[in-house]
């Protein structure tokens, strides 16, 4: 072997070590088996039970953790085709905010509700300045903005389309630009990566 492909070898390797392309949960922000209020050491068990689950959450998902109740500024502007549709947060949007509007406590799971761990990444209960979430994303809204892409053709950038890999039921949620167990391994827990704002002209034909 030449001296060159050695240290190019040594190179990729090295590299492989400090980027590392697979994502996950472990080590993520979500993983809380660490956290001196998760006296379980186990990583999903602050979501997710295999037993006696919160009944009645929207898509199942045996939920672990108090849901919230608190009432929610919408988005609105007066650019916005969406608003025809957007209502207070759904699905997988109100168990993201669960944790992340402030409300309910961190350690408040598996029954339990006298927690006093506060997410201090706090995106509500106002979310009149957040990017608009559960409202329906189809392809009548597209006709009406034409500066999106239809969901139901155009790629995703993961395999399928806009609304096969980012829509829950033909509605943009939380979900559609974040991954809660972190899958892609892109920052901010994205679905992919934003570079070059890669993730907003998936869906904005800008
Ligand atoms: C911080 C909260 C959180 C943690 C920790 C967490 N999850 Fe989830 N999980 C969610 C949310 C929110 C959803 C719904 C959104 C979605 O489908 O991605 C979900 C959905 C799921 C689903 C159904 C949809 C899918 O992605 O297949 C499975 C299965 C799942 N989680 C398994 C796990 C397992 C196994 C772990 C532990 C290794 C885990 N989760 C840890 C929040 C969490
Ligand atoms: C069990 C509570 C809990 C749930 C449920 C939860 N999160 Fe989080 N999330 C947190 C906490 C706590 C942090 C901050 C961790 C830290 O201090 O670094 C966080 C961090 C984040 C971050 C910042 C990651 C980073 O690398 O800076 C994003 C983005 C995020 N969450 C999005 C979501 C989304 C989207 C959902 C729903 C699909 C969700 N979270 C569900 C508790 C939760
Ligand atoms: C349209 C895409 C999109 C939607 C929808 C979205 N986010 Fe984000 N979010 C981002 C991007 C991109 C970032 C990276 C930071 C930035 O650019 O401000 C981010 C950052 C975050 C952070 C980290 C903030 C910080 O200060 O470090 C949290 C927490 C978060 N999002 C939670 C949520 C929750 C909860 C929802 C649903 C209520 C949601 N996001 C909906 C795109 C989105
Ligand atoms: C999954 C698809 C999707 C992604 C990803 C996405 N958006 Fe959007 N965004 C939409 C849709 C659909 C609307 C609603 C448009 C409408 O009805 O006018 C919207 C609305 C908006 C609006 C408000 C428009 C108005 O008229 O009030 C802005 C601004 C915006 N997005 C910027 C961004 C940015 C910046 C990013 C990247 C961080 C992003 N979007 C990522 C689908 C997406």
């Amino acid at each position: 072997m030449k001296w060159q492909v050695l240290v190019l070898l040594v190179l990729c390797v090295s590299m492989a070590l400090v980027f590392p392309l697979h994502g996950g949960i472990s080590g993520s922000a979500h993983d809380f088996s660490t956290a001196n209020w998760n006296f379980s050491g186990e990583i999903c068990i602050t979501c997710h039970t295999p037993h006696n689950a919160v009944p009645d959450v929207e898509g199942g998902r045996l939920w672990n953790h108090q849901l919230t109740d608190a009432t929610f500024v919408l988005y609105s502007s007066d650019s916005f085709d969406g608003s025809q549709t957007i209502g207070q947060p759904t699905a997988t949007s109100k168990l993201c905010l669960s944790c992340h509007d402030g409300t309910v406590a961190l350690d408040n799971f598996g029954g339990f509700t006298g927690g006093t761990e506060f997410n201090l990444l706090q995106i509500g209960p106002d979310l009149s300045t957040s990017h608009p979430i559960s409202f329906t994303y189809d392809s009548a809204l597209a006709v009406i903005d034409r500066e999106l892409y239809d969901p139901k053709v155009h790629p995703s950038g993961l395999g399928g389309t806009i609304d096969s890999d980012l829509l829950y039921k033909g509605r943009l949620e939380c979900t559609s630009c974040h991954d809660v167990h972190n899958a892609s391994g892109a920052a901010y827990l994205l679905v992919k990566s934003n570079a070059g704002s890669a993730l907003c002209l998936t869906c904005h034909n800008k």
